[in-house]
């Protein structure tokens, strides 16, 4: 194929979640929550460009994997991504295809919304490469059909999360923090997790559950998961308490693991910590990495699809 193929990137970050309470178990499966949710400077980046010129035939949609996570991930219907593409292409009745590689850098099965967050990217690169122009009430329902916390990552920033999740409030940024994430050497199933907790069965159907806003308003930042998940995983639990002892204003799970996390003032304070966690990082076979917060301003900025030109 001759000429200049145009293609865009997309930069995917992972979350965190600081606080996370788990309000009850809900008629549907699905657990009702509180939480808010803050972008981290860890990322994954998603390349698209257009599919093969088809002869009036349908085209399609290919994925492509690289990195830390290609053997640990399938790209075939199961991914989130191809899951995005379709959704949008029924949604918009989009015949054009698409080539999407995907450069894996977020663990799988880390608590980082990693698929999540490459859901909600690739719903952002195809809209810009198909040029098609959803109502932002659109988007946000296609990424809720795709998973809890698929919303958020269209949002971005530090945000409480409702619902399954999926109903969001902005939140101002804060201070600029830096995290010390500690990756254990395996993941954890949400499914299996929340399957752990014991929650009390709400009454009422979910969205007449009403939810005060002074249940996140007060008490120190806690994960309701983390009980859970250390029941499953004993090492979790040590990793945490390492954590608070090497001077972490906070020390939590992420979402439902495996990933703990410190928060730090500064990314010395954050270093000085790695450093005392070596012991039982060897121990534990963990990896560590320091990154910071990323506000809604970055995000908005950093993770806007970019134009590409390939020469074909
Ligand atoms: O929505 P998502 O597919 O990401 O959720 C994965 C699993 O996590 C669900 O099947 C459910 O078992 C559990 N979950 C839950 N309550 C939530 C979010 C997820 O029980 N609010």
């Amino acid at each position: 194929m001759s000429g200049d193929r145009s293609g865009l990137s997309v930069t995917s970050f992972a979350k965190v979640n600081r606080d996370l309470r788990v309000l009850g178990k809900r008629a549907d499966g699905y657990h009702e929550l509180d939480t808010v949710f803050q972008s981290i400077d860890l990322f994954d980046t998603l390349n698209f460009s257009e599919g093969e010129e088809g002869e009036g035939a349908e085209e399609d949609v290919s994925l492509t994997i690289e990195g830390n996570a290609a053997g640990q991930l399938a790209a075939d219907s199961s991914n989130l991504i191809l899951r995005a593409a379709h959704v949008l292409r029924e949604k918009f009745a989009v015949r054009r295809g698409a080539r999407i590689h995907l450069s894996k850098k977020i663990p799988i099965g880390g608590g980082l919304g990693g698929g999540s967050s490459n859901a909600a990217s690739a719903l952002r690169g195809l809209v810009s490469l198909w040029k098609l122009s959803p109502a932002d009430a659109e988007l946000h329902e296609l990424a809720a059909s795709l998973g809890s916390d698929v919303p958020f990552f269209l949002l971005g920033g530090r945000a409480r999360g409702r619902g399954r999740g999926e109903i969001l409030t902005p939140l101002p940024d804060g201070p600029e923090e830096w995290l010390l994430l500690v990756f254990p050497p395996f993941s954890l199933s949400t499914a299996e997790v929340y399957a752990r907790v014991k929650a009390r069965a709400l009454t009422g159907s979910p969205s007449a559950t009403k939810v005060s806003g002074s249940e996140t308003g007060g008490g120190p930042e806690r994960n309701d998961l983390e009980r859970a998940a250390e029941s499953l995983r004993g090492e979790l639990r040590r990793i945490r308490s390492a954590l608070a002892g090497a001077g972490a204003r906070s020390a939590r799970l992420s979402g439902s693991g495996s990933t703990v996390f410190g928060t730090f003032g500064t990314k010395e304070e954050a270093s000085r910590a790695m450093a005392s966690l070596e012991g039982i990082g060897n121990e534990t076979k963990a990896r560590m990495a320091i990154v910071k917060t990323v506000s809604r301003a970055e995000f908005a900025r950093r993770a806007a699809p970019v134009r590409l030109v390939q020469r074909g």
